[in-house]
């Protein structure tokens, strides 16, 4: 049989480590595909010293590739929301298929693509946007498709965990941790992606399309980063048994959809909450499997490779079978899509961890206490420092059982309002995950 033609677009990280693997496993690959693959075209800006592409024609120009009459699959590995878009839609029109790593696209432009997708018969697979090498998006769709899925809970962004795990354990800078996960080419172009949690909310916003059966709504994702963590929220967090990490959330309600990421303190005994460094952790729980756990690495040229390259054996495997019996690309039937409403974050719940820096005077407890017994939030533990030399104030760190964010919202703006608490309270939501 004759070989399939892909084109690669973009030799960076990801693209670089997909024509490696392409070649150094080529014959493992094409056992398992059925077919010989063959990179015909690679369009790219400057050469990847790491790729070896003498004799693979070369392209400036990503377009020529979408419009190739050679290519069969196009890998999009260019990143970004404007020319990614304009040349995955023209590879769909050109009747090819695509696969690509870019979860920005897809969060935020996918239902656009599906449809026209479906139009023209052709697969779009994104195994690689989300977690790097772990094939969750995979194991979501097929392997818990008898499942009706609760909630999906992860540390999908590797930047982010790397960069938390370096300051708790050797107390590294936060911009010293940056540039190092920049040089190891972990972070996305525009870093802030990484850290304030815009990555990991295009991330939760697939898993929860493919968890729940709801069409992408990236503009109702609830983000906040990992920039405003102090040394001492990671201690005392570890002192009441806790580790903080940044987590992505997609839970099912009566009311609707939970879709949120931010810094979480987990119980240190989770499996999840020792994922460290670069490594990713997806944990899902169904009503049939219970609580399953994906780990592996979440960034890095060859683990995201890995997945793009699964998932053009998947396309190769499917090219010949009819386009109405293939896995649909939101693992729900197109039009079985349900309209469960995404909840705003202030009808979210959760139970917290507040820090409050105090005036060393007597009652202040008491105010605090009776602020949040008024509002129905239940006290779980409470934890009173000594006064700080520095300042003179007393930090009073509480953690609280599960409260509407609403009236946590309200309970934190009359914290605030007392005359002997100084400064913000700080609020880190808390999962217990179990
Ligand atoms: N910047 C991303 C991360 C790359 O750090 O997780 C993988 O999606």
């Amino acid at each position: 049989m004759k070989p399939v033609k892909v084109g690669i677009c973009g030799l960076g990280t990801v693209g670089g480590g997909t024509f490696n693997v392409l070649q150094r496993n080529a014959e493992e690959i094409s056992r398992r595909a059925g077919r010989e693959i063959e990179v015909a075209q690679i369009a790219m800006r400057t050469p990847n010293p790491l790729c070896q592409i003498t004799g693979t024609p070369i392209t400036h120009d990503v377009f020529a590739v979408a419009t190739n009459p050679e290519i069969d699959i196009v890998i999009e590995l260019i990143g970004g929301y404007t020319v990614a878009r304009d040349l995955v839609l023209l590879a769909i029109e050109n009747g090819k298929h695509v696969v690509t790593a870019n979860k920005a696209l897809i969060a935020v432009h996918g239902n656009e693509i599906f449809a026209k997708a479906r139009e023209k018969g052709v697969i779009v697979a994104f195994e690689a946007a989300v977690a790097g090498g772990i094939p969750v998006i995979k194991a979501i769709r097929e392997g818990l498709s008898a499942n009706r899925i609760n909630w999906v809970a992860g540390i999908i962004n590797g930047t982010g965990n790397f960069i938390l795990t370096e300051m708790r354990e050797k107390g590294r800078t936060f911009a010293d941790v940056l540039a190092e996960a920049q040089a190891l080419g972990y972070a996305e172009a525009d870093p802030t992606f990484d850290v304030e949690g815009i990555d990991a909310a295009h991330k939760l916003t697939i898993l929860a399309s493919i968890a729940f059966g709801i069409p992408l709504q990236f503009d109702k994702a609830y983000t906040e980063g990992i920039t405003k963590l102090t040394t001492a929220d990671v201690n005392y967090a570890e002192a009441l048994g806790y580790r903080i990490k940044h987590l992505g959330v997609a839970r099912r309600t009566a009311a609707g959809i939970e879709l949120r990421v931010h810094p979480t303190l987990i119980p240190s005994d989770r499996l999840i909450a020792n994922v460290n460094g670069v490594m990713n952790a997806v944990m899902v729980n169904g009503d049939a499997a219970g609580s399953t756990l994906f780990y592996g690495a979440g960034a890095g040229m060859e683990p995201t490779a890995s997945s793009v390259v699964a998932d053009l054996v998947d396309v190769v495997r499917a090219m010949t079978s009819d386009p109405e019996n293939r896995v649909p690309h939101l693992a729900f039937q197109p039009d079985s899509l349900s309209d469960h409403p995404i909840l705003p974050i202030e009808a979210c719940e959760s139970a917290y961890y507040l820090r409050i820096q105090a005036k060393d005077h007597p009652g202040v407890l008491a105010q605090v206490a009776s602020i949040l017994s008024e509002r129905g939030i239940n006290i779980e533990s409470i934890m009173q420092k000594e006064v700080e030399e520095h300042d003179g104030l007393v930090p009073m760190i509480l953690l609280t059982h599960s409260v509407l964010e609403q009236r946590m919202n309200d309970a934190i703006t009359a914290l605030e309002a007392l005359q002997d608490v100084v400064g913000s309270v700080v609020r880190i939501r808390v999962e217990q995950l179990n």
